[in-house]
């Protein structure tokens, strides 16, 4: 028996990290077998990546590079981590995948959607998330709360439009295939939206076992 491959994302200031031991606690509940990891990074040579990524040596990439590093982290994430750990029948809970790259290196820098639809044919060979939420809010409200966590990475640096384009892309998709994603409206508090999240979770576990 495979294990299932559940992610969450959204742009910044949604809460997805913080909800993420909560959605782990469900599953635990429900007896699966879990680890959490998250992109860019889950292996020591993704995490150098991330690094790079986020940090001030990254300053001035090129889209290409970056979307490059990602799929590059993402490969490494997958051999390693991702694709051993379903095999085996564990469950993969991942802060972020690869809605994340079209919403920010798509959306947000430009690069042709076509593209990273190559690197995604090549480095997942049709693996794709079996369920994906996404924490969604308005942008200021998202990046009004990132800020008040201190020093921003080379993306939280970024302008509200770039945001703006990342959102209505994770929208996009998440509107194109509503049997794959949730859409979480964490706008709220923490309590209403861990609400929803368990309510959201149980209808899948229970489509997903009937
Ligand atoms: P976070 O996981 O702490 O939110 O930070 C990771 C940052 O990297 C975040 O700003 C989004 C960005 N990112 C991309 O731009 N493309 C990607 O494919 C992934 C996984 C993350």
């Amino acid at each position: 028996m495979t294990g299932r491959l559940i992610v969450v994302d959204g742009i910044e200031g949604g809460g997805k990290t913080t909800h993420l031991a909560f959605i782990r606690a469900c599953l635990e509940r429900d007896g699966r077998s879990v680890i959490a990891t998250r992109e860019p990074g889950g292996t020591a040579l993704g995490e150098a990546v991330r690094e790079l990524l986020l940090g001030h040596r990254g300053e001035g990439m090129a889209p290409s590079t970056e979307t490059l590093l990602m799929f590059a982290a993402r490969a490494e994430h997958l051999e390693r981590v991702i694709r051993p750990a379903l095999a085996s029948g564990q469950w993969v809970l991942c802060d972020r995948f690869t809605d994340a790259t079209y919403a920010y290196q798509g959306g947000g820098r430009g690069l042709s959607p076509d593209k990273i639809a190559l690197l995604e044919t090549w480095v997942q060979e049709g693996l794709q998330p079996d369920l994906t939420l996404l924490f969604d809010l308005p942008v200021a409200l998202g990046l009004a709360r990132a800020g008040r966590r201190g020093a921003a990475d080379r993306f939280e640096r970024e302008r509200q439009a770039f945001f703006e384009r990342a959102r209505s892309v994770y929208l996009e998709r998440a509107r194109r295939w509503p049997e794959r994603y949730r859409i979480v409206d964490a706008s709220r508090a923490p309590a209403e939206v861990r609400s929803e999240v368990e309510a959201l979770l149980a209808g899948w576990l229970e489509r997903l076992d009937g």
